[in-house]
């Protein structure tokens, strides 16, 4: 049978994107055409995503992105199978944007829609870059969202931890304000370690030692603010080793919650599953020391580390075509017309 070529459209955050995506017979995938609008700028000076201004700004540019990813494939929608778009979970205004967009082109073409959940499009987009096998393990870890999640088949996924308070990306971002230092916070704090001393300050690693696999960050945030507050005054140093510091309790507690869980994973899928894999998605996966402690991680206990390019491990529309790509081959059937946005959506 012929490639099924998806036009996903994702809207879900700060991120307007619009992609096309072609999936083979044997499930082989191609981008064929990707663009992103990330909508930083607009929202830097508040120090994070402001709802309503996201919402406008897809307005303004999802019609020109949504062309512009058909002209970069080469395609028009007579050439398209179906239409993908984030229905949730996210900020409402944005998710209106995206799928109410996508449902108007689904009308007026005749192609079917699927409604997408993002965790979805992140959970797959191994299958993507790295034609993987189910089952794996996928950690995502965003501004919005710090899971771990067992992948087992297309819309079969079971969550064995998430953040019982602070994602982990928010928990670098308010670190960072804490600290002064610029929006996003991820990239400025990891910058600022470089030149830290990581064992300067102890800060406390929650859950560590529980045996359920979730994750705590709010009490790590609150740790840093009062060492900051006993500095006076706090120096250009004391910043660096506090955040040097902070990248080492994220790094010993990842190391045995997620330690847990690929023993879990191994005691549940021993002889199934040939060679495990742990992939990695969302925005700190640019952190390189959030990656050498999962390698090392994965090294000692015989799994294999995937994190896929950067730009997909984000937010993208590439992972939203796919998903809908990966259901239309499954047989699984597409949405109706009546399908509403979730702004909440495990
Ligand atoms: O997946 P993403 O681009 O967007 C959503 O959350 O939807 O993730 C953004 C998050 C922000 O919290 C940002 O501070 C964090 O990823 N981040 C990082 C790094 N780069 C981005 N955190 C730690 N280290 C980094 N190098
Ligand atoms: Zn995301």
């Amino acid at each position: 049978s012929p490639p099924l070529r998806i036009l996903g459209i994702e809207t879900s955050c700060d991120e307007t994107a619009a992609s096309v995506v072609e999936r083979d017979a044997d499930g082989r995938g191609r981008i064929l055409g990707d663009v992103v609008l990330s909508q930083m700028e607009e929202h830097s000076a508040y120090g994070g995503v402001v709802p309503e201004i996201a919402a406008r700004a897809h307005v303004d540019a999802l019609d020109t992105l949504i062309e512009e990813a058909l002209l970069r494939a080469g395609v028009t929608l007579n050439d398209i199978d179906a239409i993908a778009a984030t229905s949730g979970p996210g900020l409402i205004g944005g998710l209106l944007v995206g799928l109410m967009t996508g449902k108007a082109i689904a009308r007026a073409s005749g192609k079917p829609l699927y409604a997408i959940n993002h965790l979805e499009g992140h959970a797959l987009t191994a299958r993507l870059t790295d034609n993987l096998a189910f089952p794996y393990l996928m950690l995502l870890v965003s501004g919005g969202h710090t899971q771990l999640v067992l992948i087992k088949g297309i819309g079969d996924y079971a969550r064995w931890g998430t953040t019982i308070d602070d994602a982990l990306g928010e928990a670098f971002d308010k670190t960072a304000k804490l600290l002064g230092l610029p929006y996003p916070g991820g990239p400025a704090v990891e910058r600022a370690a470089r030149t830290g001393n990581p064992d300067r300050f102890v800060f406390p690693r929650p859950l560590v030692g529980e045996a359920r696999l979730d994750f705590s960050f709010s009490g790590l945030k609150t740790a840093v603010r009062q060492v900051a507050q006993s500095i006076e005054p706090v120096t250009e140093q004391d910043v660096c080793d506090i955040c040097a510091s902070f990248q080492t309790a994220i790094s010993r507690t990842l190391k045995d919650r997620i330690g847990r869980g690929l023993s879990r994973f191994k005691a549940e899928f021993s002889g199934q599953a040939a060679s495990p894999v742990l992939v990695v998605a969302g925005g700190v996966a640019a952190n390189q020391v959030l990656r050498s402690t999962l390698q090392q991680l994965c090294d000692s206990n015989g799994f294999r580390f995937l994190a896929p390019p950067l730009d997909l491990c984000t937010d993208n529309a590439a992972m939203i075509a796919w998903a809908g790509a990966e259901r239309m081959a499954a047989g699984l059937p597409a949405d109706g017309l009546e399908v509403a946005p979730r702004s909440r959506w495990p």
